[in-house]
């Protein structure tokens, strides 16, 4: 697999001849300015809630790419009205396969409102099933319990927030990386804003004093996972 990191929450996943996409948020991102919205590929555009920083070009990027975009009942509506041909709408605990892919819709503990006030369901996370192996895009979400529950996919990585102020920070991203029986975790929802600058040499220290390996790709950048 590859992974690439277009920043904040958003990347990409590149897996059994499909580009799975989450959480796009790149033109209004201050620190992903090197990226280019009309390159970024995509098949399935998962969205894990209804906040702009998850979703704010996912309309422009489903209407070039033509990609099917998966998020709860709600959000997936949502798009729908604004003409995306293709959107799956699951809520928590719910599966689909989309080509070659299964993807469920896990808990996350946070909020979900569209950007117009509209009510954007109940937040999640995904994980996501191919031929190479199931693997974890954890939204905007504090540490939770039910992370547990995800040991049984024997994912290869996981996606999570390690900000702190909106979600977890570092300390409960490594308690959420063991209760899910990760060792290579993708640090999302950091440093793009000032509540949410962290000090990332620490947080490397972090986990790698817990046995766990913290991936913070420089935005732009591919990496094999
Ligand atoms: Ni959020
Ligand atoms: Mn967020």
């Amino acid at each position: 697999m590859k992974l690439t990191y277009y920043g904040h929450s958003c990347v990409g996943v590149d897996t059994a001849g499909h580009d799975v996409l989450f959480d796009p948020f790149v033109l209004g991102n201050p620190l992903a300015g090197a990226v280019d919205i009309a390159r970024i590929p995509a098949t399935e555009i998962l969205i894990t809630h209804g906040h702009g920083d998850h979703m704010a070009d996912a309309e422009a990027i489903a209407k070039r790419t033509n990609a099917t975009l998966v998020s709860n009942y709600e959000i997936a509506g949502w798009f729908e009205k604004k003409g995306i041909a293709k959107t799956v709408g699951l809520n928590l605990g719910g599966a689909v396969n989309v080509g070659p892919l299964r993807v469920k819709y896990v808990t996350a503990l946070h909020s979900s409102q569209m950007p117009d006030g509209t009510y954007g369901g109940n937040p999640g996370g995904f994980v996501v099933q191919s031929e190479e192996g199931a693997f974890h895009h954890a939204g905007d979400t504090a540490l939770t319990l039910d992370m547990q529950l995800l040991k049984t996919f024997k994912l290869r990585f996981a996606c999570l927030p390690i900000g702190d102020h909106f979600t977890m920070g570092v300390d409960d991203a490594i308690i959420a990386a063991q209760y899910m029986g990760v060792t290579k975790v993708v640090g999302l929802h950091y440093n793009t804003f000032p509540p949410i600058v962290i000090d990332t040499e620490k947080a490397k220290a972090a986990f790698s004093a817990a046995g766990l390996e913290l991936l913070l790709p420089t935005i732009g950048t591919t990496i094999e996972i």
